[in-house]
């Protein structure tokens, strides 16, 4: 029985639209679906057996550029089908929303390429479709690939997007929380008069990086803003998610680092006149879970056989090839004759390390500080120590295999979680996915979260406050996106 007293476990489905989205090599297994990627009935039976195991939701990543710095190409990344081919996760929303009716879609949309206006109507649609089971990773992009997909010949400076993301997001708060009054459609048959004129509103939204008039096109869903959700580590991401962010994809080394980490945004949330409780902190989480200590053992020969070190230095855009070194050769010795690459090595290996040692880290199954492996009660253990220990509040679960890691985790640690008090037995039907993550009667923005106050028309035409980024430099503007377009056209031209 959940036992309020006891904090319980939000759980969402990691999930990609691509073959291979984080543990590399594995889509070789014979017991792996990914390859039927493309079909919309592995979507549609995924979020069946998801709902059945009344998960928050499925978290859907994304990118849109290709993994192109290993072996000098996107060669590895194809071959290993590192996030390629992916296609678009909003487009799998609907298909899962019709054959369920209370899990929840996180879908991510990058603040940095295309125009805020567009996304807005699409992300109100899929809050209609959906009934107000929708949430947003806001991510602003880290593949140079990415930006010169979009017109521009390397990525805009980190700070930068955020600061552009910044503003991206007072747009769509104006469209969803302000453009339209909630009593604005009235469908008087009578006087023939679907929705009152009245009470729809340009924004007329004039900053440094849009220029949008609106009106917002779609009438209010339930939701309106959708959940809010982002991963970062750095300052500025942090003070982006103090201020947005609802659901924050976190880690850290250590117990002590994990909480540093989280007091750290609820303090920036708190400056920004937040409630700090409503920003839920989430992390990826590994879980390999057996009836026997043989099942499990078994499973992880199973997997170890097939983890990629290709395909774990694809994705990290390796620029150095450990593969092509003796497995014996040490760190130190490969910077000493400065091979292809050395200068990337990154500053976790250690110069006493052997390319070996390097690679069998690279082909292992633990995902990162959040991992469990063993019996029910085992997994079950570990998670309650994330809970109390490291105050996480839930896990974006990690798949081996699908839709094997899903099915293991429903059948064996969520009746372990219900016999502690630590998940939902049930859905509350018809919730929104805000109210799941901060309670009944919250389907909206909370009142005192940022985006609130742009309900109010007059602050329609507040400039946005900048990000309190230290380090930007004085008086001097980041270039706009348009600006950042001519002058990326300008030196193709003089390249050419
Ligand atoms: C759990 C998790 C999921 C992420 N998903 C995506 C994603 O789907 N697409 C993307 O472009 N970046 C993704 N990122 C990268 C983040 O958006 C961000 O670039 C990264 O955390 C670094 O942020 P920072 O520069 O603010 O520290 C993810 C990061 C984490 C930790």
């Amino acid at each position: 029985m959940a036992d309020t007293q006891k904090k319980q476990l939000h759980v969402n489905l990691f999930e990609m639209n691509c073959v291979s989205h984080i543990i590399h090599g594995m889509w070789v297994h014979p017991d792996n679906n990914r390859h039927r990627f493309n079909d919309i009935e592995f979507w549609t039976e995924l979020a069946q057996l998801v709902e059945y195991g009344t998960f928050d939701g499925i978290f859907l990543a994304d990118v849109v550029g290709a993994y192109d710095q290993y072996r000098g190409g996107y060669g590895a990344a194809l071959e290993e089908s590192v996030q390629i081919p992916n296609n678009d996760p909003f487009l799998l929303i609907p298909a899962m929303a019709q054959v369920t009716k209370n899990l929840g879609f996180g879908a991510t949309f990058s603040t940095t390429y295309e125009p805020p206006f567009s996304f807005a109507r699409r992300i109100s649609t899929l809050d209609h479709l959906t009934k107000g089971r929708v949430g947003w990773n806001i991510v602003t992009s880290y593949l140079p690939n990415a930006a010169e997909n979009f017109g521009l010949s390397g990525e805009v400076p980190h700070d930068e997007r955020y600061h552009i993301a910044n503003e991206y997001v007072d747009v769509l708060y104006k469209l969803w929380e302000g453009s339209w009054e909630d009593d604005a459609v009235i469908q008087d048959r009578e006087n023939r008069v679907y929705t009152d004129p009245s009470k729809v509103h340009y924004i007329n939204h004039v900053g440094q990086h849009f220029k949008v008039k609106g009106p917002h096109l779609s009438q209010p869903s339930r939701q309106r803003t959708p959940v809010l959700f982002q991963a970062t580590g750095s300052n500025a991401g942090k003070e982006f998610a103090g201020r947005h962010a609802e659901v924050v994809f976190t880690g850290g080394n250590d117990t002590r680092s994990v909480r540093a980490n989280i007091a750290d945004m609820r303090a920036r949330a708190t400056a920004y006149g937040r409630d700090p409780s409503h920003i839920k902190f989430i992390s990826g989480a590994g879980i390999i879970v057996g009836r026997t200590s043989d099942e499990v053992s078994a499973k992880l020969d199973d997997y170890r056989r097939l983890i990629s070190a290709e395909g774990r230095m694809a994705h990290s855009q390796s620029k150095i090839d450990y593969t092509a070194f003796p497995e014996h050769v040490t760190v130190a010795e490969l910077i000493t004759r400065q091979v292809s690459g050395y200068e990337h090595i990154p500053p976790r290996f250690r110069p006493e390390q052997t390319v070996g040692e390097i690679l069998a880290q690279m082909r292992a199954v633990n995902y990162g500080r959040y991992f469990a492996v063993g019996t029910p009660e085992i997994v079950a253990d570990e998670i309650e120590k994330w809970l109390d220990e490291d105050g996480i509040d839930g896990i974006n679960l990690v798949q081996y295999l699908s839709f094997g890691t899903a099915r293991d985790f429903i059948e064996l640690v969520v009746p372990e979680l219900r016999r502690r008090g630590r998940f939902r037995e049930r859905y509350n039907d018809g919730e929104t996915l805000r109210e799941r993550l901060l309670g009944p009667g919250l389907a909206r923005l909370p009142a005192n979260h940022y985006g609130a106050r742009f309900r109010d028309r007059a602050n329609f035409q507040l400039p946005t406050e900048p990000l309190n980024i230290p380090g930007q430099t004085s008086g001097e503007q980041p270039l706009s996106m348009h600006e950042q377009r001519e002058r990326a056209a300008a030196n193709a031209g003089a390249r050419a």
